[in-house]
């Protein structure tokens, strides 16, 4: 690795994104529900907000449960300081997702594009919600934003 990639993996605090399944379609998938913005879009938006605050991002989107529970419960051995979640459909079945997060112990901070509240019944429960320092929804890309800044301001406040 060349020096500089080094020095910056060194001195940045990490923060782990995860996108859960059916995110990769956004701008595609239920427009009305979830906007036009692609993901593409928003982790651009988001890398932009981390360099300015000298953050470095990791950003994995998933289908697979399996693969959320790996990279959660690698998260603290892989340096990451928090953990910015959008569970999609699996925040409202995985006891799985909901264990990796106990058990890695890191300020983790839940979103969602729509309002999961106005939508139907059974979007009413998270079993992520529980276990994060707290849940933004509703306000489309913006609710990644205000997340990000939430998981940023956690580190900065334990460090
Ligand atoms: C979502 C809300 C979930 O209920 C849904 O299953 C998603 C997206 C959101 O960002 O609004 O896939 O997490």
């Amino acid at each position: 690795m060349p020096l500089i990639a080094e020095l910056k993996e060194f001195t940045l605090k990490k923060i782990l994104v995860i996108h859960g399944p059916n995110l990769h379609l956004l701008g595609q998938r239920e427009k009305d529900i979830y906007g036009e913005t692609t993901l593409a879009e928003i982790n651009k938006q988001l890398q932009d907000l981390a360099k300015k605050r000298g953050i470095q991002l990791d950003i994995l989107q998933s289908n697979h449960e399996g693969d959320i529970v790996d990279a959660i419960g690698k998260a603290k051995t892989n340096q990451f300081k928090a953990i910015l979640i959008n569970p999609a459909a699996y925040t409202h079945t995985s006891v799985a997702i909901r264990d990796a997060i106990l058990a890695v112990n890191l300020p983790t901070v839940e979103v969602h594009l729509s309002n999961i509240y106005a939508r139907e019944d059974f979007r009413h429960n998270s079993l992520i919600a529980p276990v994060c320092q707290g849940q933004i929804s509703g306000f489309g890309v913006h609710s990644y934003i205000l997340g990000l800044e939430a998981a940023i301001s956690l580190i900065n406040s334990r460090s």
